[in-house]
């Protein structure tokens, strides 16, 4: 079945028939992804990344196609933003630091590119007539008292802790989007990701998957906060790129859920990294982080409905082409 999105049929959850896209955060993890996605497809793509979590390594071989320009800037300078080449009808705002161990070492930058990044972002979009999207996350569910999460969920998120630079700064950056379409009729959306992962992740970035997977390829034990218990619903980054640009290509507000259906705990998830690397690596209990959810699994029938859109790789295939990532680059290293 084909997404209906502005006078565009699409004829799978792609995001097919743009011309221009600016891409913010596009040398980061998922933005790199979507970049390459976009250009795909056919659709001229401006990178802007200030570099501070991304990596220009994970945007270089797109330097090759003619529709890439890769900028190097900050989405929270207005001056840059708007002289960035356009005009472009679809602006994907991902710029954020997004692991803990990144958010947490850059606490006020976090808090102003989800601020002052997300307004000059959507000015842009405004002014170029473009659709927008905003990345949000699953962590505006703060430690969820409802399980599993649905978009009407508000959240319990402790605004003093350690992890409210981020979890505030995605809530405050909704309240943006949601004033900007209701006083300018900006055409925005907002995108709740749940945890992705995938090639192109940083192993030192502190989040699960590559921390797990570079002590297994090392021989070293594996770092299990807690008793390992708490569960996440992890999504392989293809997924992710597909639920973003289907509704990029809807004509759906959000928020909207993209999300992985298994729910597994950090455990059993540690466990199949050691059985699929082959590794002989023990696993450790670590203290667990301040305020880490307990348990993470997003209700993704409103994506299903609205967008078509499903996950469609189990968590042990998207594990496998990770590894194999990984594998691959510490061979070459
Ligand atoms: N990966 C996930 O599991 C996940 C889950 C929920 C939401 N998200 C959201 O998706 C987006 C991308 O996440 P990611 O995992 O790829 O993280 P990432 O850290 O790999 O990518 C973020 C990118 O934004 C860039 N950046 C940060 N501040 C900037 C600024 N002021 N100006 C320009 N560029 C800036 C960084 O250099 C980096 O390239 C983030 O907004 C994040 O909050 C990610």
């Amino acid at each position: 079945m084909g997404v209906r999105g502005r006078g565009r049929v699409i004829g799978d959850v792609t995001g097919r028939g743009w011309r221009r896209a600016l891409v913010t955060g596009g040398a980061g993890f998922v933005g790199s992804h979507l970049c390459a996605r976009l250009l795909d497809d056919g659709t001229d793509v401006v990178c802007l990344d200030n570099l501070s979590t991304g990596t220009r390594s994970n945007v270089l071989e797109l330097d090759r196609r003619r529709r890439f320009r890769f900028v190097r800037g900050d989405v929270t300078d207005e001056d840059v933003v708007h002289g960035l080449p356009g005009p472009f009808d679809l602006v994907l705002h991902f710029a954020c630091p997004a692991s803990p161990a990144d958010y947490l070492r850059l606490p006020l930058e976090t808090l102003d590119v989800g601020s002052s990044g997300t307004r000059n972002a959507l000015e842009r979009a405004r002014r170029d007539g473009a659709r927008f999207l905003l990345a949000s996350t699953s962590e505006v569910y703060g430690d969820p008292l409802e399980h599993p999460q649905t978009e009407s969920y508000w959240g319990n998120v402790n605004p003093v802790g350690p992890r409210s630079v981020y979890d505030e700064s995605k809530r405050f950056s909704e309240a943006l989007v949601t004033a900007h379409r209701s006083v300018h009729g900006t055409d925005a959306a907002i995108v709740r990701i749940f945890n992705t992962y995938g090639p192109r992740m940083r192993t030192g970035d502190g989040r699960a998957v590559p921390t797990f997977i570079a002590q297994a390829l090392d021989g070293t034990p594996l770092t299990v906060a807690g008793d390992g218990s708490q569960t996440r619903s992890l999504t392989y980054v293809d997924d992710t790129v597909d639920g973003v640009l289907a509704l990029a290509a809807s004509a759906e507000t959000g928020p909207v859920n993209i999300g992985g259906g298994e729910e597994i705990t950090m455990l059993e998830l540690a466990r199949r990294v050691v059985e699929l690397t082959g590794s002989r690596s023990r696993i450790r209990f670590v203290e667990r982080p301040v305020d880490d959810p307990e348990r993470r699994r997003p209700d993704t029938r409103l994506a299903a409905e609205r967008l078509g859109w499903r996950p469609r790789v189990g968590w042990s295939e998207g594990l496998e082409s990770t590894i194999g990532w990984f594998t691959a680059r510490a061979v070459a290293a």
